[in-house]
C-alpha cells in the first residue's frame, strides 16, 4: 500500500472550492488502496515534516488568488525549503489541481509544477488540472459539443490514475547538490 498526502493550500481550507475537488481524488485513491492523509494548511502545519516523510507521493492543491496560489501554500515553500532534494522530496511523484472562477488558474499549475519539480519532486505526465467556475458553467450549457477539451471533475480520475502509476513505478533518477546551509542567509 501507498502513502499519499494531499497538501490543500487554499483559502478556503477544509470547506473551501478546492476540498470538492480533493474529495473526488480522495475516493479514486480508494480505489488504488492507497493511505490518504490530508493536511488543509490553512488550519495548521503540524508535524509536516513527518507526514512528508511518510508519504509516498502527493497531491498539491490550491484555489487562484490574484493570479497566485495560496498564502497557505507560499508558506509552505517558504518552510519546507529547508527540505529542497532531500529524502522528503525527492523522486516523489506529485499532482497537482488548481481551483479558480475564470482566469490565472494555469499559471498557478505550471509555475507550481515548475517549483516542485525543482525541490526534487517528480512531475508525471497529465498529472495536473485545473477546474473552473467557468468550466464548471459551460458544462451545464445547452451547447456541450466542446466539453471533451474542459478539464472536468472526471478527469480527476486520470490525475490519480498517473500519479499511481508513477509512485508503483521503478526509478533511477539522480539528485544535484543542495547547498544545505540556511537559505534565508545574506549574500550581499
Ligand atoms: C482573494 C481572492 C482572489 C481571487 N482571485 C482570483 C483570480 O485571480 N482568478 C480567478 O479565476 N479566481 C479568483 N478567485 C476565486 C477563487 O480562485 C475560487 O473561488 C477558488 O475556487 C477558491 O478556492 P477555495 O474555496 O478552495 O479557497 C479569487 C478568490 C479570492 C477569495
Amino acid at each position: 500500500m501507498k502513502n499519499i498526502l494531499i497538501i490543500n493550500g487554499s483559502l478556503g481550507g477544509r470547506n473551501g472550492n478546492t476540498s470538492v475537488l480533493i474529495k473526488d481524488a480522495q475516493k479514486y485513491l480508494g480505489q488504488h488502496q492507497a493511505n490518504i492523509d490530508t493536511i488543509h494548511l490553512e488550519e495548521s502545519e503540524d508535524a509536516i515534516a513527518g507526514k512528508l516523510a511518510w508519504a509516498n507521493g502527493f497531491i498539491f492543491t490550491s484555489g487562484t488568488y490574484w493570479d497566485s496560489w495560496g498564502s497557505p501554500m507560499q508558506k509552505f515553500l517558504e518552510q519546507t525549503t529547508q527540505y529542497e532534494a532531500s529524502d522528503l522530496f525527492l523522486f516523489k511523484p506529485a499532482s497537482v489541481m488548481i481551483s479558480m472562477h475564470s482566469v490565472g488558474g494555469k499559471s498557478i499549475l505550471s509555475r507550481l509544477q515548475g517549483v516542485l519539480n525543482t525541490i526534487g519532486i517528480a512531475i508525471p505526465p497529465m498529472s495536473g488540472l485545473v477546474y473552473s467556475l467557468s468550466t464548471h458553467l459551460a458544462m451545464n450549457s445547452s451547447d456541450n459539443s466542446f466539453n471533451d477539451d474542459f478539464w472536468s471533475l472526471e478527469d480527476i480520475e486520470v490525475i490519480v490514475h498517473n500519479l499511481m502509476t508513477a509512485v508503483n513505478k521503478k526509478h533511477d533518477y539522480k539528485s544535484w547538490p543542495v547547498d544545505r546551509k540556511d537559505p534565508k542567509r545574506k549574500w550581499l
